[in-house]
């Protein structure tokens, strides 16, 4: 498997406890900075037609989807609040010079 990591955002386009979409290998994904780290899910909800970029960040680490409220785990895309049962995939990410990174291949 390639190791590649595409160029998505600036670390500043995203407010602390915010979301951003952006676009990885033509996948639609969803970025977040959470106590300065950012992480990166699929902007998908497993449950429905939604976006996660339109949701809120709860309890630190959970992304409350904005259509049904079901939350996932942003850093291992784990549902974990009804009615969400399926998980969403995960992307690794770095930031170097304030610019953030992903590497195309999700990780789960
Ligand atoms: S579409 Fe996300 S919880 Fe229903």
């Amino acid at each position: 498997m390639v190791d590649e990591w595409d160029k998505v955002a600036h670390i500043e386009e995203i407010d602390e406890g915010g979301t951003l979409a952006a676009e990885v290998e033509d996948t639609e994904v969803c970025l977040y900075k959470v106590e300065g780290k950012v992480f990166a899910t699929t902007n998908k909800c497993s449950h429905g037609e939604a976006s996660l970029a339109d949701g809120m960040i709860v309890d630190d680490f959970l992304i409350e989807c904005p259509l049904h409220e079901g939350t996932f785990d942003i850093r291992t895309g784990a549902a974990v609040g009804a009615p969400c049962k399926a998980a969403i995939r995960c992307f690794d990410v770095q930031v170097k010079e304030g610019v953030i990174y992903l590497r195309r291949e999700p990780v789960n």
